[in-house]
């Protein structure tokens, strides 16, 4: 027998709305759903009869917010931007005061905040939320990222625990095996409150800027693997199996191994060898990176892997290219070194990688600065650590540098972190440079590289630049004889130009 009114609605039948309901089901709670098309609510309520928690179609949005207990929470997973605008406009004449409105799309942070503000002037609550770990993730258990109305996520929070991906207590591996109506039992949720406003988005963009990055760092490894060593794509499966095991151990390194075993059901050829070398992008990535320009924070790896998919995009463009512009030949490294080479790469990968966190990690704590919020850095990677594509045994090491030190000014200051590359900087420095002697590209391991040995510069050649904007800006340059804060300008006039004592 369902019960007179739901514990939660969820609007947008498309695969994560689909998929997040069952799981929400799936975990007892009764669920009311409506989508736009009436026809898909149907479909999706008559092929799922019978869900522990009870799924109810409904076919106006009166109907469905009716069916809703009081104070409703109502969750909207629509495409992000006007339609998510549209379906608050439609549902604001119909709800109570003190309902719960949830955004668990991928909305723009700055849209969060702008929708919380206005809500929260009618009488009415908003949590915008960070979905991870696509299809699956929504539906056996993703990483969540609220943000928004704190007193309004504790009333959430049951239900958001209960749908989360778990990690195991002790190891913070993820734990795995759930299957329709048989969620994991036990485990450790991976959500938390973010924080005010739009945090919860902003976090979540972040992990998907760090995902861009990620994925690039892959194909940069796996690039050098088959330019310099001509390695098979299931060798390097096995290679990326191998890693898997190790300090890399992540669910894309694990899908890369599988992909790269991967066959082409047509041609029987190795999959990735079909597969056109173009990349789209929905935009996260992008907006992670247009944030780091307009707050300042370096995070050029994270934008390298945005440009890495811009230039993949130019396929025509760069065919053409290909007959005119030549590089150097390729000189092939001897089987004899293989394994040296494969762990330098395993190297490279993992020092960028750390890199690129930290990049990700400073955008985090300065957004804070920006927006008020009061981000807890150790909690944010433990929630990343299961359910979300970036989920990895690093995330571990990412937790207890914060637990060591809540303040850290940067994850490269924390001595695992300053360890392991100290261990490692010579192998990752050959790997770029075997790239560039051999023209290989490599935007991410070299960005990242070139980040670490900046951040770790206490002396850059701005001196230099600044000279040159106090000469023809008069912009003004300071002393390194001075305090800080102190400016000064040369006249530069011609007369007083330096003249060459010859
Ligand atoms: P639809 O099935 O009626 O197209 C992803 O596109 C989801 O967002 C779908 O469930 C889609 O509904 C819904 N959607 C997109 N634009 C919408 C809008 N303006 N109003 C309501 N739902 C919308």
């Amino acid at each position: 027998m369902p019960k007179t009114h739901s514990d939660i609605g969820l609007i947008g039948l498309a695969v994560m709305g689909q998929n997040l309901a069952l799981n929400i089901a799936d975990h007892g709670f009764q669920i009311s759903v409506y989508n736009r098309t009436v026809e898909k609510t149907e479909k999706f309520a008559a092929e799922n009869p019978s869900t522990p928690g009870g799924l109810i179609g409904t076919k106006t949005l009166e109907e469905f917010v009716q069916s809703i207990a009081l104070p409703r929470k109502i969750v909207i997973l629509v495409q992000a931007g006007k339609a998510t605008d549209a379906v608050i406009d439609g549902l604001l004449p119909l709800l109570a005061p003190n309902d719960i409105i949830i955004d668990g799309g991928n909305a723009l942070w700055t849209d969060t905040i702008r929708r919380e503000k206005a809500l929260k002037e009618k009488g009415f609550r908003f949590i915008g939320s960070g979905v991870s770990g696509g299809e699956e993730g929504a539906r056996f258990g993703p990483s969540l990222m609220p943000g928004g109305d704190k007193a309004a996520f504790k009333e959430l929070e049951p239900i958001w625990k209960a749908i989360a991906a778990k990690v195991d207590k002790k190891t913070g591996k993820p734990l795995t095996g759930a299957k329709p109506g048989k969620p994991v039992k036990g485990g450790v949720p991976c959500t938390v409150y973010i924080g005010e406003n739009g945090a919860g988005h902003y976090v979540k963009m972040v992990h998907n800027g760090i995902e861009y990055g990620d994925m690039q760092m892959i194909c940069e490894a796996y690039s050098l693997m088959q330019g310099l060593l001509g390695l098979k794509p299931a060798e390097m499966g096995e290679i990326f199996s191998t890693w898997n095991e190790g300090a890399l151990d992540s669910f894309l390194i694990e899908i890369t191994a599988d992909i790269l075993k991967q066959k082409d059901p047509v041609t029987k050829k190795p999959f990735v060898d079909v597969v056109l070398d173009t990349a789209g992008q929905k935009g996260t990535g992008k907006w992670t990176s247009v944030n780091a320009l307009d707050m300042g924070v370096p995070a050029p790896t994270i934008a390298e892997s945005v440009f890495a998919r811009c230039i993949s995009a130019i396929k025509e463009e760069r065919v053409a290219a290909a007959k005119v512009l030549k590089g150097p030949k390729i000189t092939k490294v001897s089987p004899a070194k293989k394994k040296a080479l494969v762990e330098a790469i395993h190297d490279a990968l993992y020092c960028s990688k750390i890199c690129s966190y930290a990049q990700g990690f400073q955008l985090m704590r300065t957004a804070q600065g920006e927006y008020g919020w009061k981000l807890n850095f150790g909690q944010i990677a433990q929630i990343f650590r299961g359910g979300c594509i970036i989920r990895a045994a690093f995330l571990q090491k990412i937790t207890e540098a914060y637990a060591r030190n809540p303040k850290l000014a940067n994850l490269l200051l924390d001595e695992y972190f300053n360890k392991t590359i100290q261990k490692a900087q010579a192998n990752w420095r050959k790997v770029v440079s075997l790239a560039v002697e051999n023209g290989i590209s490599v935007p991410t391991f070299a960005s990242a590289l070139s980040y670490y040995d900046a951040y770790r510069s206490a002396r850059l050649p701005a001196n230099l630049l600044q000279a040159q904007r106090d000469y023809f800006g008069a912009h003004t340059y300071e002393r390194v004889d001075q305090p800080r804060g102190k400016f000064f300008h040369i006249d530069w006039p011609e007369a007083n130009r330096p003249q060459l004592d010859v």
